[in-house]
């Protein structure tokens, strides 16, 4: 595993599938490798390649993969574990299932989607997901800076038929919500001002079968008081993300061979 962003979930859930798979990962600590010698990220990646079946690369850098990609780079399979401030796909993944398995399915959830969506990864993941289900998505950023003003991207999201809706405030979508999707201030891509808070007060105001997300790690946006709520979903949701990535893996690397 080669990740030059911190990460909790996805790196043991990863190593976690992997194990459980009966496989075997290495993993690179930047600050012990050649990184520190001045290697480039892309040489770190061909040396990385050279030793291992498979790879999953979280990177800072949101053009990493396409570079990859274009240079033909890749020999063997790599898988994205988080790519700067545009991608998450296996998120997404762990997301929709958690959706599914909470609520029974996807299609007819009204999804609110609240927080930093400017620069969430896991927000545009999901949202590209989300295109392939009839699903309504009200969008609710933390404030103007932080709305998703990419209109390519939104007209792209909502041609696969999805519903977009664009509210100011948690408060004006928590009554009819079936999912909230709180996200945190992605501080370190740039990402300022205050948040909204999801509290046992808002709590009281949201449906009975509410399911409450969030990616994680949380910061001030959920209060730990709504933790025993039986709505709430995000622990729930990162044992799904082991599951998820058990199938990537199997189908990946076990099942095609
Ligand atoms: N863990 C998620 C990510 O890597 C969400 C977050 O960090 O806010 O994108
Ligand atoms: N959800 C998620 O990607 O968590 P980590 O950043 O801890 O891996």
């Amino acid at each position: 595993m080669l990740f030059d962003e911190p990460s909790s979930r996805t790196y043991l859930s990863f190593s976690s599938a992997i194990s459980r798979l009966g496989g075997r990962c290495i993993n690179l600590e930047f600050n012990k490798s050649s990184r520190m010698k001045g290697e480039s990220m892309e040489d770190t990646f061909l040396t990385f390649q050279t030793y291992v079946d498979a790879m999953i690369v979280r990177v800072s850098d949101s053009s990493f993969f396409d570079m990859i990609k274009n240079r033909d780079l890749a020999k063997i399979p790599i898988i994205n574990a988080g790519c700067g401030n545009i991608s998450h796909p296996t998120q997404a993944l762990l997301d929709v299932l958690t959706m599914r398995e909470e609520r029974g399915t996807v299609n007819g959830l009204e999804i609110s989607v609240v927080g930093d969506l400017k620069n969430s990864r896991t927000v545009k993941s999901l949202l590209r997901l989300l295109k392939n289900f009839r699903v309504k998505v009200n969008l609710v950023p933390y404030n103007k800076y932080l709305a998703m003003n990419d209109d390519k991207y939104l007209n792209e999201i909502q041609r696969g038929g999805i519903i977009i809706e664009k509210f100011n405030s948690i408060r004006d979508v928590i009554e009819h919500s079936d999912v909230i999707y709180m996200t945190r201030l992605q501080k370190e891509r740039g990402s300022y001002g205050n948040t909204f808070t999801l509290d046992n007060k808002l709590m009281s105001k949201g449906k009975q079968d509410l399911v409450v997300m969030h990616p994680l790690p949380r910061n001030q946006e959920i209060n730990n008081e709504i933790d025993a709520d039986p709505r709430v979903a995000y622990f729930r949701q990162m044992k799904y993300g082991l599951w998820v990535r058990m199938a990537i893996l199997y189908n990946l690397l076990v099942s095609n061979n």
